[in-house]
């Protein structure tokens, strides 16, 4: 029998533009994943899934070099599809239980690295953020192929998480980014460079705990990614809510298409407003980070 746990995650800054090779920020959320897996005759999971969750898994187990079958009991409150990282926690959580079960200690580096045989299973073509943020608590500047370095927050921040309502699929909303990429090449370099620049200004302002630049940035981010077409009218309206109510800032969060929208407040008093607007049905939260 082995256990683990990994964290959701949101992505402050950067998400798409990090796939085509620029920085982005990001921090793992309190909200935990737990997997338990036990010796089995088959390979199966206690919640309804399609195949593919049962494919990464295997994935997974290769990496580790475990080749039996396994019962994965899984116990989360993160939504799937939402932009919170569901696939990076279930792969971070699966490869701790397999690591437990193999007798081997692993750190967060080489949990990430196993994770990531199961994101490229979900995704196709992942850039490997979400596996990192998903391994290890803190905020961290993040570049594909690149060791990752945590970000010294100021002050800390809160975000207002919002969820759609709807899934977004990572796969699909990747693969069109790389379409604008290819179709209009020379517009999406220029929006990549500007991309970067704001990533690494928005590091700046964390550091130096600058929360009104960092939400002029995080509306900037949100231009581009809507340039990119990954934006929807749910998000838009979640992110006008946000900003009516006295955001700092606002944008989508992960893969967009629907998922969930965060939004910069100043504190955690200034939340009532937001929280008070948005449908109950939709799930809400505030986190604080650093
Ligand atoms: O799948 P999500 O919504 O948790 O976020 C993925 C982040 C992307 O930048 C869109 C993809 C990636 O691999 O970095």
């Amino acid at each position: 029998m082995g256990k683990g746990v990994g964290f959701a995650k949101t992505i402050l800054f950067g998400e798409h533009f990090v796939v085509q090779g620029s920085h982005a920020i990001g921090a793992s959320l309190s909200k935990e994943f737990s997997v338990k897996i036990t010796p089995s005759d088959t390979l199966n999971l206690n919640i309804e899934t399609g195949q593919i969750v049962l494919d990464a898994s295997r994935a997974i187990l290769d990496s580790l070099n475990l080749t039996g079958n396994y019962s994965i009991e899984v116990e989360t409150d993160i939504p799937s599809g939402a932009g919170m990282g569901w696939s990076a926690a279930y792969s971070v959580a699966l490869v701790r239980a397999a690591a437990q079960e193999k007798g081997v200690e692993l750190d967060w580096k080489e949990v990430a690295k196993h994770a990531y045989e199961g994101e490229k299973v979900f995704h196709g073509n992942p850039s490997g953020i979400d596996n990192t943020l998903a391994s290890r608590k803190g905020a961290i500047l993040f570049k594909r192929g690149e060791d990752p370095s945590a970000i010294e927050l100021g002050v800390p921040i809160t975000i207002v998480i919002a969820y759609t309502g709807k899934k977004g699929y990572t796969k699909d909303l990747v693969a069109g980014v790389a379409r604008v990429k290819e179709e209009k090449p020379e517009f999406f370099a220029d929006l990549l460079k500007k991309e970067e620049d704001l990533v690494m200004e928005a590091k700046y302002s964390l550091e130096q705990g600058d929360l009104d630049r960092l939400g002029a940035l995080m509306d900037q981010n949100q231009e581009h990614l809507r340039q990119v077409g990954v934006s929807s009218p749910e998000l838009e309206e979640l992110i006008s809510i946000f900003k009516d109510e006295g955001a700092l800032g606002a944008k989508l969060t992960g893969s967009g298409g629907g998922g969930c929208a965060i939004a910069l407040v100043k504190s955690k008093n200034d939340t009532s407003a937001i929280l008070q607007r948005i449908d109950k049905k939709y799930l809400i939260f505030e986190a604080q980070i650093g």
